[in-house]
């Protein structure tokens, strides 16, 4: 895992079960042929894990993307039909991983501890364990937001060493906005976000630490440079406006800076 800090914007692409490994090479081609976004902080696109090698070998002519699994079993081998390893992902190219994305959560059932052994196994890897946290619409309005938020969190973290949970990268995604248009504002994002960081910083005993939080949820180029101007959002992931190369083009382009 990478101990240096990861520049900002963290800009990051879940393409969720869309993108075969033909549709994937036709996504980089596409993509890679826009001019490069200035000051473009870290990118990581999550292809399905059939586009993993496709997606990668057709950026090779851009190293800085990283490429990543959007879901790990905690094994690294075995009898384990239908599941892929930490080793296999990495195996494939990946440096990174998605662990408890909401509709792994909402979906298939994972559970807080089953988060926390896939963190665990990423960590051992050497994969940097992108944990997703969110609460449900129902969760948010009864007031249990910031409670859910940080139990997700600590039973993610739980297994990881100090120097890991340094290394991990955390998203905060709200179940409510993912696929539904509905986006956090700003101030939503900032203060969860806040709320996340000050609970990381117990953890590490460091106050200042350096883990990234990026925001997710109908994230959109319309929205994107509002949401990462939001004070500690420290980048995006993004699923059905990632899909489009034009439209995650824009949507590098707003994590530019002024030179
Ligand atoms: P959308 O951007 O489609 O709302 O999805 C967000 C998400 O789940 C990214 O992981």
């Amino acid at each position: 895992m990478p101990s240096t800090p990861w520049p900002r914007p963290v800009l990051a692409a879940n393409w969720k079960m869309n993108l075969g490994p033909a549709e994937a090479r036709q996504f980089m081609a596409a993509y890679l042929a826009q001019p490069p976004a200035r000051h473009a902080g870290s990118m990581i696109i999550f292809p399905p894990a059939v586009s993993l090698v496709a997606a990668r070998d057709a950026a090779a002519a851009r190293p800085g993307i990283q490429f990543g699994a959007q879901n790990i079993y905690w094994e690294d081998k075995g009898a384990f039909t239908g599941e892929i390893s930490a080793p296999l992902a990495r195996a494939a190219g990946a440096t990174c991983v998605l662990v408890g994305h909401s509709e792994r959560r909402h979906v298939f059932g994972e559970t807080d501890e089953e988060t926390g052994r896939k963190c665990e196994a990423a960590a051992r890897t050497g994969l940097t364990p992108v944990l997703c946290v969110g609460e449900t619409l129902g969760q948010r309005e009864a007031g249990e937001t910031e409670t859910v938020v940080l139990r997700q969190l600590r039973a993610g973290l739980a297994r990881l060493t100090r120097e890991q949970v340094a290394g991990a990268l955390l998203a905060y995604e709200p179940v409510w906005a993912i696929g539904t248009g509905r986006t956090a504002t700003p101030a939503d994002a900032s203060t969860t976000h806040a709320a996340l960081r000050v609970a990381v910083g117990v953890i590490l005993g460091d106050p200042h630490h350096g883990v990234p939080i990026l925001y997710g949820g109908s994230v959109n180029p319309g929205n994107a440079a509002a949401l990462l101007a939001a004070p500690g959002v420290d980048g995006l992931l993004v699923g059905g406006a990632s899909l489009d190369p034009a439209s995650w083009a824009a949507i590098a382009a707003s994590g530019e800076r002024p030179d």
